[in-house]
């Protein structure tokens, strides 16, 4: 923090909730000219909220916004952005169905004096700029045809050379591969040089310490310790990252646990060298049956990805798969199927059908295998009536659609529809994300059940803490490759953080 000079934009007493939920409380937030400002915490601490508040995106906040020293309220994402502040959201937002070139332009075309759009001479410049950044790319393609990393980059170039003097990049490196990673600090210190202030988001410290000159730290909604990234440590940022002692009402995870001694159950699936382009990077692990596997890793480590592949929806580039010893390609999701495999993706929508009844989701599961026809409509409700007992899902009305019921409980009807007729493998992506804490061991009991029952399963998740409940064995996935595995010895939160 230099002293004696004036910050650039400051923050006072910030608060903010989201209907009853308080993302921040009392926040006060300086950032100085030519400054590389990192910010750390966990997931749901409120760096995207007070980000967002920054960029002109939450404009209903209680606390002091001043910008150059003077009191300000941005009223819009407009405001922000005449006042020169540029963000890189978290959830990239790019326009697929445009050009590169539009893209990069977007909301600022240029015009001729006929107000038409001057296609050559954007596309000219939009290739410039990004070669500027390394991206070598025709600025007439589709941006949607593109690898997301590319399309992040894009995204990334477009707001460091919008020419705004305060720049917010929101966990921009997820999708990125080291060599781009470098690029993009080169290109964030070539900034700082010329004055311009970064803020900087990331889940990886390693990279936050390496660039950042200073660190802020957030946990539930406050902001617990600010330093300079050379008077501080990784292990020290994850201390105060998940904090000490019971200030959490869950279960926190922040003792070690000890893992139990590898299985020596039947091999379920076995993956072997599996990679795939930029995603994943030869991937070898075995799932046993009666075991719950945890994947963990930062978004955009290729777990996506990973689940991807095993349930037929992308091919890989290289390595194979065996399913009980026997190699599979699978060609599709319905073949994963018939070979036992079973997917709840995180996205649940893709899964369910929102407006059909309960019982209609919790059947179609078991219609894949046995004939529609064979199927009466009262065996089927049936069926759905014990689950709906078992799992206790809340109201237990078959007859409800399924739209009316809480994520918890429609993630139930998601699980319930394996329990009848089990896979032998079911791979589960983010099981418990969002949940109350009720919902949560609803799922945490179901997944023991299933593996009593001798299931294979896997668990990926972006939480430490999904993860350490359900696993019985964790890898730890990063930038598309597993980078250590955790069996029959004591894991923790800050274990895992520190491997990712
Ligand atoms: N638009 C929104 N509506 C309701 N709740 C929100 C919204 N955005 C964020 N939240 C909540 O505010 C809290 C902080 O979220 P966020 O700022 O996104 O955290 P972080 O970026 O540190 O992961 C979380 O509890 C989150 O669920
Ligand atoms: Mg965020």
């Amino acid at each position: 923090m230099p002293a004696g000079q004036q910050p650039i934009l400051e923050l006072q007493g910030i608060t903010k909730s989201f209907g009853g939920v308080e993302a921040l409380r009392g926040v006060d937030f300086a950032l100085y000219p030519g400054e590389i400002h990192g910010l750390v915490g966990e997931n749901g601490a409120g760096k995207s909220t007070l980000m967002k508040i920054i960029a002109g995106v939450h404009t209903e906040f209680s606390g002091r916004f001043l910008i150059d020293g003077r009191e300000t309220h941005f009223r819009s994402a407009r405001d922000a952005h005449a006042a020169g502040i540029a963000m890189v959201h978290q959830e990239l937002s790019v326009a697929p169905d445009l050009t590169v070139a539009e893209n990069v332009f977007l909301g600022n075309q240029p015009t001729n004096a006929l107000g038409l759009v001057q296609w050559r001479r954007m596309a000219r410049e939009a290739g410039e700029q990004l070669a500027r950044f390394g991206i070598d790319v025709d600025p007439m393609s589709r941006l949607g045809d593109l690898p997301i990393g590319l399309q992040q980059l894009i995204e990334i170039a477009r707001v460091l050379f919008s020419g705004a003097r305060i720049v917010i990049l929101d966990e921009p490196t997820s999708a990125l591969s080291p060599p781009e990673v470098e690029r993009l600090f080169a290109t964030l210190r070539r900034l700082r040089e010329a004055g311009t202030s970064i803020v900087f988001i990331s889940h990886f410290i390693e990279d936050i310490l390496l660039v950042s000159d200073t660190v802020t730290v957030f946990r539930n909604g406050r902001k617990v310790a600010e330093t300079t990234s050379a008077a501080t440590s990784k292990g020290a940022l994850i201390e105060a990252m998940i904090g000490r002692g019971g200030e959490a009402l869950e279960h926190s995870y922040t003792d070690d646990l000890m893992l139990p001694q590898p299985s020596d159950s039947p091999v379920i699936l076995k993956v072997d060298q599996l990679s795939l382009s930029r995603s994943l990077k030869d991937i070898s692990f075995e799932a046993r049956a009666g075991e719950v596997l945890g994947i963990y890793g930062f978004m955009g480590c290729g777990q996506q990805e990973l689940s991807r592949v095993l349930f037929g929806k992308l091919k890989p580039d290289g390595g194979t798969l065996a399913v009980e010893g026997t190699p599979r390609t699978f060609a599709s999701t319905a073949a994963a199927r018939r070979a036992g495999v079973a997917l709840v993706p995180e996205s649940r929508r893709d899964m369910l059908f929102h407006q059909e009844p309960v019982y209609k989701n919790i059947s179609i599961g078991i219609l894949d295998r046995i004939s529609a026809l064979l199927l009466k409509p009262t065996e089927e409700r049936d069926i759905a009536k014990r689950q709906v007992e078992q799992l206790q899902i809340r109201p237990p009305v078959v007859g409800l659609d399924l739209g009316m019921l809480s994520g918890g409980n429609q993630q139930k009807v998601a699980l319930a529809k394996w329990l009848t007729y089990p896979p032998k493998l079911l791979v589960l992506c983010e099981p418990t994300r969002g949940m109350d804490v009720g919902a949560k061991n609803d799922v945490i009991n179901i997944v023991r059940d299933l593996r009593a029952r001798g299931l294979a399963i896997i668990v990926l998740s972006t939480e430490p803490e999904t993860v350490l409940s359900l696993a019985d064995r964790i890898l730890v996935l990063k930038r598309g490759a597993v980078v250590r595995e955790f069996s029959n010895e004591p894991v923790s939160k800050d274990r895992l953080l520190e491997a990712a």
